[in-house]
């Protein structure tokens, strides 16, 4: 008997992603049977974790925190928007070897024009963290018109070659983390670290925002509540990350299915169970 086809997310922690739930329901749409999986996987045991997925029937997988550029690492080839950020966060099998994409950017972009009517145009932004996720998130960004990124990081150097790499596309600079008080409030303002999946409150400046900033977690549920309380408490319009997640599904479906779910439904049915966002 053939394999079945089989579908995962790969990442650390894993265990509470909504993911498996967002594709069987994104399946059950359009009547496309799903076997869509989380996979827990640190850096030390990813390769071969995917290698064993591959052997097992696995034909797709997306790829979360920390691994986003590991990922990158792992495939035979990449679109060209994963070079260009070089971040995965979408795999796809392609004979014997694995083929990168990055749906972040796309999907991050979707939600904030639509769920939070932000258009990032001509907006100055901020961007905390510089990971995998941050770097997708720079270059839509910078495709999407904004008039200046700065970048923080708890690493500096980490946030400067992100700020160096699209440079050429948006005006961009790095802010030291604890230069942040000296910086005026920005329109837009991004946490993208892992801090909140640690339970860690980031020690930021009230000064960054203002009642006219939208601050966005790309987090959701618990790990985007202190960020979202830090922004709110101080009158800014506050999102989490909920949205982009089931856009950037949505993206990865119809690469590996080819055909693009209805993502209002999903997002309802999620945000039923949560209640970080403004508006909802
Ligand atoms: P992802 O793929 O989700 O972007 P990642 O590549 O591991 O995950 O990146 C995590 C980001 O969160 C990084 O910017 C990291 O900062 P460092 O570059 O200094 O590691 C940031 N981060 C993680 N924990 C943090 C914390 N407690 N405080 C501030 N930033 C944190």
């Amino acid at each position: 008997m053939p394999l079945a086809f089989r579908y995962a997310v790969f990442g650390q922690p894993i265990a509470h992603s909504l993911s498996p739930r967002i594709h069987a329901m994104f399946g059950a749409q359009l009547g496309i049977d799903i076997d869509y999986r989380a996979i827990e996987a640190s850096y030390d045991d990813f390769a071969a974790s995917l290698v064993q997925f591959a052997e097992d029937g696995g034909r797709g997988a997306n790829v979360t925190l920390p691994l986003k550029q590991e990922a990158l690492a792992v495939c035979g080839g990449v679109s060209e928007r994963a070079r260009r950020c070089a971040s995965v966060n979408t795999l796809i099998r392609e004979g014997d070897m694995w083929r990168g994409d990055s749906t972040d950017g796309v999907g991050w972009l979707r939600d904030l024009r639509t769920r939070c009517a932000f258009d990032p145009a001509g907006r100055s932004c901020l961007l905390i963290g510089a990971g995998g996720a941050a770097r997708a998130i720079a270059f839509a960004l910078a495709d999407a018109g904004a008039k200046s990124l700065s970048i923080t990081n708890r690493t500096f150097a980490r946030g400067d070659v992100l700020a160096q790499a699209v440079d050429t596309l948006v005006r961009s600079n790095t802010i030291a983390w604890d230069e942040l008080d000296s910086a005026d409030a920005f329109d837009l303002v991004i946490n993208a670290t892992a801090a909140g999946h640690a339970r860690v409150a980031l020690d930021l400046p009230d000064t960054l925002v203002s009642p006219a900033t939208l601050a966005y977690d790309l987090s959701y549920g618990e790990a985007a509540g202190a960020f979202l309380l830090w922004a709110r408490t101080r009158g800014a319009r506050a999102c989490d990350g909920l949205g982009m997640l089931v856009e950037q599904a949505a993206e990865s479906f119809a690469i590996w299915h080819g055909a693009k779910p209805d993502t209002a439904p999903v997002y309802d049915a999620l945000r039923a169970r949560t209640t970080a966002r403004d508006g909802d």
